[in-house]
């Protein structure tokens, strides 16, 4: 039985989901300025926002997340000069911010003193995270907003992050002023996390932006923040995000499987011909074995075997290289063991 990505999400839109158009954006943006909070497409995943300068408006994003406060947001902003007014942009971050922005880049810099931005949505650290967006809706909005925008995803904290508006609705409701409906996500997972802010360029989080590719660019080695560290407590997390428990479905996640249970979730990769056979609910996140295409189904495939009702979800393996990499860490933390 094969299901579709978001299918069974889809509809019951919620009253505040408008399309994106030219009339809402410019609506979305006096919400903003307002101090509401309006949710909206990027190219990664639907990011919440609101007024990055308003301490009001970002506390309602921690509120409307159920998102503890010790967890620092991203601010977005329309353009390098804009992120420049917020954030210590040395020679590497600018490197890094010409060649990827904009795009699914997020740099962590030392915040400036005196930009404005609430000391709750950089958690009270001395750095702050920046994104330029490339998603023109996002870009749209953030010019009408004329704000810096904080926004984490537009999930419930610990779910996984929303590609569709349909997933926001069900996430957060009526919590947010209006969601802004651009489509599905173009990449799927969240943006490459990058601290910029000491003498070597750290890796806080992976996304569609590889560490190769980071090195190409800085003409250095790319450190890791080692996952390992950070679980048995040597290190504290210098991202929050990288906590084991985030990003996961309702059901339980079983990595590495070819042979699936009867009745489990199914989340296939690669050629039909050679998917196990199956009884229970199953999406192929790319049958031609395209890592960008997974990426681009990831979430809202675990969303729709959820949704089925499955207690358990069983996924292929999936290739380690290149976004694979980024995949297999989303999942890992899908799979990680619950608390509570
Ligand atoms: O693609 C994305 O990045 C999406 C879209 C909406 O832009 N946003 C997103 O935000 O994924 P969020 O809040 O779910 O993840 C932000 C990550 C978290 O892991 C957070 O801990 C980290 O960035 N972060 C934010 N500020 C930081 C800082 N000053 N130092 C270290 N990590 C920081
Ligand atoms: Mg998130």
């Amino acid at each position: 039985m094969e299901v579709g990505a978001g299918m069974a999400t889809e509809p019951d839109f919620a009253a505040n989901v408008r399309l994106a158009d030219a009339e809402a954006i410019a609506e979305a943006g006096r919400l903003l300025r307002q101090g509401r909070l309006v949710a909206f497409p990027t190219e990664t995943v639907y990011g919440l926002g609101a007024d990055a300068t308003n301490d009001d408006a970002v506390a309602a994003i921690f509120a409307a997340k159920g998102r503890p406060n010790f967890n620092p947001l991203i601010v977005h902003v329309a353009d390098v000069d804009a992120a420049a007014r917020l954030a210590e942009l040395g020679p590497v971050a600018l490197r890094l911010a010409r060649a990827f922005w904009p795009g699914p880049l997020t740099l962590v810099a030392p915040r400036k003193a005196g930009a404005g931005v609430s000391a709750l949505a950089t958690a009270g650290l001395d750095t702050v995270a920046v994104r330029v967006p490339a998603n023109p809706l996002a870009h749209a909005l953030l010019v009408a907003a004329g704000v810096p925008v904080a926004a984490p995803s537009a999930n419930r904290s610990g779910h996984v992050s929303p590609t569709l508006a349909a997933h926001v609705a069900a996430d957060l409701g009526d919590r947010v002023a209006m969601v802004l409906d651009g489509g599905a996500t173009t990449h799927g997972l969240e943006s490459t996390v990058v601290d910029v802010s000491g003498d070597r360029v750290t890796l806080l989080r992976l996304g569609s932006i590889t560490a190769q590719q980071l090195a190409a660019v800085t003409g250095q080695d790319v450190q890791r923040a080692t996952e390992a560290a950070v679980k048995d407590g040597i290190v504290a997390p210098q991202s929050p995000g990288q906590l084991l428990l985030h990003y996961a479905p309702r059901a339980r996640v079983r990595l590495n499987v070819t042979e699936p249970r009867p009745g489990e979730g199914f989340l296939a990769f690669g050629s039909i011909a050679s998917e196990p056979r199956h009884d229970g609910p199953t999406i192929n996140l790319s049958p031609a074995g395209d890592l960008t295409e997974a990426a681009r189904a990831l979430y809202a495939s675990l969303r729709s075997l959820d949704d089925a009702g499955v207690d358990s979800i069983a996924v292929m393996p999936i290739p380690h290289d290149g976004i694979g990499e980024a995949i297999n860490d989303r999942l890992n933390r899908a799979a990680a063991p619950r608390v509570g």
